[in-house]
């Protein structure tokens, strides 16, 4: 079996990557505890050890919020870190995966993303993020860099999880309806990254579930889909000041002619046939050294 290592294995992506790849791929995937990516020597150690085909580095900082306070951490992790996981995947020869985000973008654009369109990060995580894209892209002769948005998997509190727990407690729900995005189950992120390791893949790739909407559509389809009642109100983003500045449109689709990503209400319907937050029950399938 081939070695793979996977960084951020606490996190939503992380897990979901570990359920699917461990019976194809000798998993590593160590935990923050196991693998500070800040700490240089340490990552070079490891890679070195377990010498994986390919590293998926999922791990980041990803309080958008948060960083605005003290840039220094998005930075350390998203940016340096990464910095050191591309050089000691570079030494081995390693293929390296990179996890990157729509937040690379402005949002002025009027239509979706695209590959091929220019990053004008407008917060600081997502300055973080596109300056790891730019070490990975610069260190490593073998490299993928997978953009995707709006994540929900079954493994960890999400948005969809949170929305059914609101109306659940009858909580009075405003959501923003004028920044729209592109829902994404970690699910189907997982299984194009699956698809990526099988073949030469080289560059940018976005990968989101296709379609758009925004928070508001979202939350009105989770409780449809769900069959609950509740009621949601529309709202302005500005009616919900955040410190972090996000992109008005981050839809992301993709130019790369690869095997498209299903529709997000589809996807939406297959999270919901399964159990929304199934916990970690059955994720200690991988192997850390
Ligand atoms: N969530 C989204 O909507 C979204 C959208 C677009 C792109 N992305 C990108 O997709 C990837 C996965 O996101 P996610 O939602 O799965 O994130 P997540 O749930 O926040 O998980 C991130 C993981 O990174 C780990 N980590 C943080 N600092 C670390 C360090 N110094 N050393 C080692 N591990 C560290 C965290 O460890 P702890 O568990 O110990 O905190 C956590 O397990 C990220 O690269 C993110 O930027 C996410």
């Amino acid at each position: 079996m081939k070695r793979i290592v996977i960084t951020g294995a606490k996190g939503q992506l992380g897990v979901e990557l570990i359920h699917l790849l461990h019976r194809e791929y000798h998993v590593f995937a160590p935990t923050r505890e196991e693998l500070d990516i800040t700490q240089k020597r340490l990552v070079e150690q490891y890679i070195e050890d377990v010498k994986p085909y390919a590293i998926i580095h999922s791990a980041a900082f990803t309080k958008v919020d948060e960083a605005e306070i003290d840039p220094s951490m998005p930075i350390l992790v998203n940016a340096v870190g990464t910095r050191f996981i591309a050089t000691a995947a570079e030494r081995i020869g390693a293929r390296m995966l990179y996890i990157s985000t729509d937040y690379v973008f402005d949002g002025a654009q009027q239509s979706p993303y695209a590959e091929e369109d220019i990053p004008s990060p407008i917060n600081v995580y997502g300055l973080s993020k596109l300056a790891g894209e730019k070490f990975v892209a610069s260190i490593c002769s073998k490299y993928s860099i997978i953009r995707t948005s709006w994540l929900y998997g079954r493994y960890k509190d999400n948005f969809v999880a949170n929305v059914v727990e609101m109306v659940r407690q009858d909580k009075k729900i405003r959501m923003i309806d004028d920044v729209i995005g592109s829902p994404t189950s970690t699910k189907d992120v997982a299984a194009f990254i699956k698809y990526l390791l099988r073949i030469d893949s080289h560059g940018i790739y976005h990968a989101s579930n296709a379609g758009s909407c925004s928070r508001y559509e979202f939350a009105l389809s989770i409780i449809k889909m769900k069959g609950i009642k509740g009621t949601i109100t529309p709202c302005k983003s500005e009616d919900f000041p955040v410190l972090a500045r996000r992109p008005k449109n981050s839809v992301l689709i993709s130019r790369r002619g690869m095997p498209p990503m299903q529709h997000w209400k589809s996807a939406l319907q297959d999270y919901m046939n399964g159990d929304i937050n199934e916990g970690l029950k059955d994720q200690m399938f991988y192997e850390s050294i």
